[in-house]
């Protein structure tokens, strides 16, 4: 069966087929219009803007999708629909526009719950697919979250941040040194080019929260101290990859922490990493590394790069994989659909 993805939960308007057939997937189209460049001049999204950009790019994205995935609307099966959370005005752009679609091509809605897209970034065409329970670190932008599932579609929250969600920190951090949005990209190019250099950091930066007894991040602190630093150091500039270095060793430290604590306390099979920070390379090597050393007997899942940060793929996976598990209870009554900013997992 073929189901078609819609996301536009922040900045990028995004489309994908994917085929299924019982737990094998495929994409066979990825479209994603991103309009980072246009937010990068302010150093952030605006909202207003992002829900003007969605306006005009979502339909073109979902007619180039189906075009490169060589399909008709006719052979859909479902349209699965982010409906939150993210940005309102964004949301909407997505959501109406599947429901209009949904009446116009007569197929069934599948609502996705962002994260839950995110999650399921790696259950996308991989041959040996994640075995339950597992634990997810779903690092993104707007989240920072770690979940357990028992099985497809049963989740249950045992980590959340405090304040700042991962990403938000990197891109917060970024700003603070003049560095372009998104930040997470600017500070880890930065941060490798100290890591290989072979120097010595001489920069102290605190892991938040790695001693509480619970599964929760906070990086808000983490951000400030950083500020601190950079305020009584008048040639900070000389040194900005060391900075970069020290903030993001601090961010991969308390993230690999956290989920091998969470493991230990949740003995899982699997262990997944999701969400646009799933895209750092010295975290993923830093968990591969942890994981294989402390938690011999858990596989981790890393996603493929193209389905990190926000994509369709990523929500088509899910939609398919509600049906999968809960068949037509997965879809939704298009008159009652509506985007939701602040929508919760379950
Ligand atoms: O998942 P995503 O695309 O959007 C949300 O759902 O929020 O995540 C975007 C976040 C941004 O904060 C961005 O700075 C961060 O992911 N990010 C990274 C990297 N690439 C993107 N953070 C660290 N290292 C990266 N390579
Ligand atoms: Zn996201």
């Amino acid at each position: 069966m073929y189901i078609l993805g819609i996301e536009s939960s922040c900045d990028e308007s995004a489309a994908s087929v994917l085929k299924a057939s019982g737990q094998k997937t495929e994409i066979l189209s990825n479209v994603i219009s991103s309009q980072i460049d246009i937010h990068a001049q302010y150093g952030g999204v605006i909202p207003e803007i992002a829900a003007r950009e969605h306006v005009l790019n979502i339909l073109p994205t979902i007619e180039t999708a189906l075009k490169q995935a060589k399909i008709q609307a006719k052979d859909l099966k479902a349209i699965a629909v982010t409906q939150g959370p993210g940005l309102l005005s964004s949301l909407i752009a997505g959501v109406e526009t599947a429901k209009s679609l949904s009446i116009i091509w007569n197929r069934p809605l599948i609502p996705v719950h962002h994260i839950i897209g995110h999650i399921y970034a790696n259950f996308i065409s991989t041959e040996k697919q994640a075995k339950f329970p597992l634990l997810a670190l779903v690092v993104s932008g707007g989240h920072s979250n770690i979940i357990y599932m028992s099985d497809h579609y049963k989740f249950k929250i045992i980590g959340e941040t405090k304040d700042d969600a991962a990403g938000e920190a990197y891109d917060k951090a970024a700003k603070m040194m003049g560095l372009s949005y998104p930040g997470g990209p600017i500070i880890a190019k930065y941060a490798d080019e100290f890591r290989f250099s072979g120097k010595t950091c001489n920069i102290e930066l605190p892991r938040p929260m790695l001693n509480s007894p619970d599964f929760n991040f906070s990086f808000s602190g983490l951000k400030t101290a950083l500020l601190y630093k950079l305020q009584k150091d008048k040639k900070w500039k000389e040194r900005i990859s060391e900075y970069c270095f020290a903030f993001e060793e601090a961010v991969i430290d308390t993230l690999s922490h956290k989920i091998i604590k969470a493991a230990r306390k949740y003995p899982v099979k699997s262990i997944l990493l999701a969400g646009g920070v799933a895209a750092n390379h010295a975290l993923r090597a830093k968990l591969m590394t942890e994981i294989s050393e402390k938690l011999p007997e858990t596989k981790l899942y890393l996603p493929n790069l193209s389905y990190t940060t926000d994509n369709a793929a990523m929500i088509a996976s899910a939609g398919y994989f509600n049906y999968y598990k809960n068949k037509n209870k997965a879809f939704a009554d298009f008159k009652k659909l509506s985007a939701r900013c602040d929508l919760k997992m379950s």
